[in-house]
């Protein structure tokens, strides 16, 4: 009679001591199977684990006759008795005290020869994961992240429907959605030379839907952003996506931190303590040159422009005659940061666009501190002033970064992070989240000579700098707030302008003109007509809280199908060619690629 592989009686991890003696049904995939002088043990494996199964010719000569044939990666079902392992117990699995001594089994499926193994962490090249990906994901700690990333999103899921928030699906088949990238776009069949836009995020829908009334909204929702891709992003990407009415920045802050805490407690089993920490914008720039700070660390950022304003030093010099800065990270731990390792670092910074890094050391000299090497002999007079203000002692190297303060922020705040681990400074188990608020509104775009939103563009003023929209528009600060957790933006939100009149200035500075405001955002400036409450809301990068809290390099880690660089996904080949027909169909045809 074949086994009831339906009424498996444990999980492969599940066997204890306790349950010697009693009969058990089991199915898994034979994770490896070892022939021991005449008795064969297969370690048979599903997502709790891993149990040996058995299978002694001595007491059952057909299953050990089809035990020899098993191969990696066969699907089987067996039933036995648990029985103790005596001297072999092994303390490195949870069911190595136990065994099952094999009475009957069925192989219900056999694995062609693997592409790569399963059962070790061998890392096969990225393109062939995710090509088997089914295979990859059968691997324990893989396994592992997807039920993280479970346990985050059912804790968000009950959190917002305890407090009162309702799921409410918006579109995908829709108009752009403005957050900054590319739309993915999509032919509509029925309306020739039409296309839809896949939405970036659901944001015009949930303001929607609160100035509809429905007071407090959250969906758990797939976004799509074509986009330069990072180890941090996805052109599929999911969010918690919420919206309250009636809400002033703090309300929305609080709910957001309670939402944190379940999800630390739930996924990690770790207590956050709450408020979270705050810090403007405004702030994260001078002390860290970025936005979303990891505040785990120190080599804050510091100015020295007043203090070498009178150098002869003509990098200095020509950085401050440009209306520019110089700021300086000093850092201790001569060992680490050897010549190479500091020509190294300068090499970065030339590739991400900068001049150069112009550094020193600091060494005791008969009359104090001195400069020892790199610029040294350029700001020598410098040496005690400079030494006394930026904290720094014999040993340290000071970094410096003169120029455009904009230019000086990424490329100090990329060294900052480079120097934070390599000098081991990024504690490994520390979560610091953070909230920055008081972003400025609109950024100015040098190459294009105009405004851009910082967040998106229903972010709403401060009220307070609101009559700068028409005198000093990049001094407006919004009410938006970002949370950051280690230096990763795990999630942003805002205040929204709710009166038509303000969202139409605001339309107006970013060029968006009467005309293509009506063509794009016709049914929102409506919607603004007829009564809407004052709202806010934020989303939650979903994928990126189940990165950080796995400690996955990358957010395809975290998903179950994800897209590489390239934005491709290897096992179903898209985006790939379609037929003729279907080209017709749309009225759409596609030019041939340039010649490279
Ligand atoms: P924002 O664009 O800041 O805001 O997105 C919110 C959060 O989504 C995550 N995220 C991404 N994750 C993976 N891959 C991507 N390509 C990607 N882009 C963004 C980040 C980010 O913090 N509508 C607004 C929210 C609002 O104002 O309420 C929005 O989408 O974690």
């Amino acid at each position: 009679m074949a086994i009831p592989y339906n009424r498996r009686t444990h999980r492969c991890g599940e066997l204890r001591a306790a349950d010697i003696g009693r009969e058990v049904v089991l199915a898994g995939w034979v994770n490896r199977a070892r022939d021991h002088g005449g008795i064969t043990f297969v370690d048979l494996r599903d997502h709790t684990g891993i149990t040996q199964l058995r299978f002694d010719p001595a007491s059952a000569a057909g299953p050990h006759d089809t035990a020899r044939t098993l191969h990696n990666e066969d699907v089987i079902a067996a039933t036995g008795k648990v029985v103790g392992r005596g001297e072999w117990v092994n303390p490195k699995l949870p069911t190595g005290e136990i065994e099952v001594q094999v009475s009957a089994v069925d192989v219900l499926s056999r694995s062609d020869p693997l592409p790569f193994q399963v059962n070790d962490d061998f890392e096969a090249g990225e393109d062939l994961c995710l090509r088997y990906r089914f295979l990859h994901l059968r691997r324990p700690e893989m396994q592992a992240r997807l039920r993280l990333r479970h346990a985050i999103a059912a804790a968000i899921r009950a959190y917002f429907h305890e407090h009162g928030f309702i799921d409410v699906e918006t579109p995908f088949l829709t108009k752009s959605t403005p957050e900054g990238a590319r739309d993915y776009l999509v032919p509509s069949r029925v309306r020739p030379g039409t296309f839809y836009a896949l939405p970036q995020s659901p944001q015009i829908f949930k303001q929607l839907l609160m100035i509809a009334g429905y007071d407090r909204y959250a969906q758990i929702v797939r976004c799509f952003r074509d986009e330069d891709l990072r180890a941090d992003r996805q052109p599929e990407f999911t969010q918690l996506d919420m919206e309250m009415a009636f809400v002033q920045r703090e309300d929305v802050m609080n709910v957001v931190e309670g939402c944190v805490q379940r999800i630390f407690k739930e996924a990690l089993g770790i207590d956050i303590p709450l408020p979270l920490p705050r810090m403007t914008e405004h702030e994260a720039m001078n002390r860290f040159g970025i936005d979303r700070p990891d505040t785990r660390f120190g080599l804050e950022l510091q100015d020295v422009t007043e203090l070498v304003r009178g150098t002869e030093f003509s990098v200095f010099r020509e950085a401050i005659d440009k209306g520019g800065v110089v700021k300086c990270i000093v850092a201790s731990g001569g060992d680490l940061l050897t010549r190479k390792v500091t020509d190294g670092l300068g090499d970065e910074i030339l590739g991400i666009g900068g001049a150069g890094l112009p550094l020193t050391k600091v060494a005791q000299g008969a009359g104090g501190l001195e400069f020892a090497t790199g610029i040294a002999k350029h700001i020598q007079p410098l040496a005690a002033q400079l030494c006394a203000q930026v904290g720094a002692k014999a040993g340290d190297t000071i970094f410096f970064m003169p120029g455009a303060l904009a230019d000086v922020c990424k490329y100090l705040a990329h060294l900052r992070g480079r120097l934070g681990s390599i000098m081991k400074l990024v504690p490994e188990d520390k979560w610091n989240l953070l909230w920055v608020i008081d972003f400025p509104l609109l950024v100015w775009d040098e190459t294009e000579k105009r405004w851009f939103s910082t967040h998106h563009p229903f972010t709403a003023p401060l009220d307070e700098d609101i009559p700068l929209l028409d005198t000093d528009p990049g001094k407006v600060r919004d009410k938006a707030y970002d949370l950051v957790l280690n230096g990763t933006e795990m999630a942003g939100g805002s205040i929204r302008i709710h009166q038509q009149a303000v969202q139409k200035k605001i339309f107006g500075l970013l060029g968006i003109g009467e005309q293509e405001a009506k063509e794009k955002f016709e049914f929102l400036l409506d919607a603004l007509r007829f009564g809407a409450p004052p709202h806010g809301g934020i989303a939650f990068g979903l994928d990126r809280w189940a990165m950080m809290l796995s400690k996955s390099e990358s957010l395809r880690e975290v998903i179950a199908f994800p897209k590489t660089q390239r934005a491709v996904c290897p096992l179903t080949n898209a985006p790939s060619p379609v037929s003729q027909a279907q080209l017709d169909e749309l009225f759409l045809s596609v030019k041939p690629l340039p010649k490279k």
